[in-house]
C-alpha cells in the first residue's frame, strides 16, 4: 500500500499524495441485513478478533498503559482480505458477526478491504501482491479469490456488509502510467475491479471503491480523471448503482479539516479530506455519478503538522489516531472507520527486507524507524498513535 509518491513522476503531477468492550448501541431499525442507503446508520460494529489480540500483545511492552491500550481494542478496524488464503476469515467474522446480531437484537456491520488485485501495489514495492500477470493472476483473482468470497457472502444473506474495493489501484491508473508496472497493468486493473464488482454486488453488500485522498487527487485534473476511470470501470461492471459509494485517506494521514496539505502542497485546492470528500462528489457528478456515500479513513489522522514531504506514505512519524468509527458524522459521509488497522506497519524500514521501499527507510524523513513489513504489528507505532490520538483515546 501507497499513497501516490510517484506521482512526482508524472506530468499532470499528483503530488503524492499518495471483543472486548463495544461502543455503546445505537439506537436504530431491527435487525435484518437491508440498510436503504447507509448500511452503518442503525448498526453496531463488527471489531476483529484479530486486531484485539494484536493490541493485547502490546500491553507487556507498556503494561502501566495497559487500560488506555485497552481501550484501542472496541473500535472497528478493516479486516483485510489481502491473499487468497485469508478469504477464509470472511466466513468466520460473518459467522460471529451473525451470533452478536442475534445476541444483540440490532443488525452488526462487518467491514472487509478487498485487496489482492493483479499486481498490486503497482507504483510501490512494500505490498506487492501475490497475483501477477504472469502466474495468471487475472482468472485467479476471479475464482480463487473473488468467487470464493462471494460464495462466503451469499451464504450470509442476513447481515449487513461492507467492503472496501482496492486501495490505490485506480489512483495509480489516474496519475502513476509513468511508472512501467502500472501502465502494463492499467486494462488488468481495469477489468478486475469491474469484475470485482460485478461478482461482490448483492442486496446486503455495500461497496465502496476506493478515491484515495485529497493530498494524491485533490487537483480537478486528478478529480476529473479518476471521475472518468471510475465512470468507464462501473459502465463495466454494471452502472453506476452497482456501488454504494467510495472511501478516501485508507492508510493515509489527512486531515479532515486544516492540516498539512495547504502548507505543503498550496495549489491543491483540496486541502483537507472532507473538502475533498466534498468536491471530488460534484466532479463525481459531472460525469453522472451521483448521490454517493463516503467512508473516510481516520485510523491515523488525528494529529497535523507531521510531514515534511507531502508524499510521505509510510508509518508516518508523529500520527495519532483520529476521530472514533461512527455512522453518519457529517454530510455525504457514511462512516468515519479506521480502515488502516492503527499499528499494522505500512512497510519494512529495514533495507534488506522483502518488498523493502525506500519511502518507508532510514533515509525517508518522516518514517518511523524499526518497521517491520506491511501488514505486521509494529507495537512502537501503535503506542505513539495512542499517545497523540486526537480526540484523546
Ligand atoms: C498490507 C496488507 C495489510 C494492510 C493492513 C497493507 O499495506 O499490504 O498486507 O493487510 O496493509 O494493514
Amino acid at each position: 500500500m501507497r499513497a501516490g509518491f510517484l506521482a512526482l513522476a508524472l506530468a499532470a503531477w499528483a503530488p503524492a499524495c499518495s471483543g472486548a468492550t463495544r461502543p455503546p448501541p445505537v439506537s436504530g431499525p431491527p435487525p435484518g441485513a437491508s440498510a436503504p442507503d447507509n448500511p452503518f446508520v442503525g448498526a453496531r460494529f463488527y471489531v476483529d478478533p484479530d486486531y484485539v489480540a494484536k493490541v493485547e500483545l502490546t500491553i507487556p511492552i507498556a503494561p502501566s498503559r495497559a487500560a488506555q491500550i485497552r481501550r484501542a481494542e472496541a473500535y472497528p478496524t478493516g479486516i483485510w482480505l489481502d491473499s487468497i488464503a485469508n478469504t477464509a476469515l470472511v466466513s468466520r467474522d460473518l459467522d460471529a458477526a451473525l451470533a452478536q446480531q442475534k445476541s444483540a437484537g440490532q443488525p452488526v456491520v462487518t467491514l472487509f478491504v478487498i485487496y489482492d488485485l493483479p499486481e498490486r501495489d503497482c507504483s510501490a514495492k512494500a505490498s506487492s501482491g501475490e497475483l501477477t500477470l504472469t502466474n495468471g493472476g487475472e482468472s485467479r483473482y476471479q475464482t480463487e479469490y473473488l468467487d470464493r468470497i462471494a460464495a462466503q457472502l451469499r451464504a450470509h444473506p442476513a447481515q449487513r456488509i461492507v467492503l472496501i474495493v482496492e486501495p490505490d489501484s485506480l489512483a495509480n491508473i489516474a496519475t502513476n502510467l509513468g511508472v512501467a508496472k502500472c501502465a502494463g497493468a492499467e486494462a488488468t486493473y481495469r477489468h478486475s475491479i469491474a469484475r470485482a464488482i460485478r461478482t461482490l454486488s448483492m442486496p446486503h453488500v455495500s461497496l465502496y471503491l476506493d478515491a484515495a485522498h485529497a493530498g494524491w487527487l485533490g487537483w480537478q485534473g486528478n478529480r476529473l480523471k479518476i471521475a472518468k476511470i471510475f465512470r468507464d470501470v462501473l459502465t463495466e461492471a454494471g452502472g453506476v448503482d452497482t456501488i454504494r459509494g467510495f472511501a478516501t485517506n485508507v492508510s493515509n494521514y489527512d486531515s479532515l479539516r486544516g492540516g498539512d496539505i495547504a502548507r505543503l502542497e498550496p495549489s491543491d485546492p483540496c486541502a483537507d479530506e472532507l473538502t475533498y470528500v466534498e468536491k471530488l462528489s460534484a466532479t463525481l457528478a459531472d460525469v453522472g455519478i451521483t448521490g454517493k456515500g463516503f467512508i473516510v479513513d481516520t485510523a491515523r489522522n488525528g494529529r497535523s503538522g507531521i510531514k515534511t514531504k507531502s508524499g510521505s506514505w509510510c508509518n508516518v512519524k508523529g500520527a495519532g489516531l483520529g476521530e472514533r468509527p461512527q455512522a453518519s458524522p457529517g454530510p455525504r459521509v457514511d462512516a468515519y472507520w479506521w480502515v488502516k488497522p492503527p499499528g499494522d506497519s505500512d512497510g519494512a524500514s529495514d533495507p534488506t527486507a522483502a518488498g523493502y521501499d525506500e519511502t518507508c527507510g532510514a533515509g525517508w524523513p518522516d518514517a518511523a524507524p524499526g518497521a517491520p513489513s506491511a501488514g505486521r504489528w509494529f507495537p512502537s507505532y501503535f503506542l505513539q498513535l495512542i499517545d497523540n490520538a486526537t480526540p484523546p483515546l
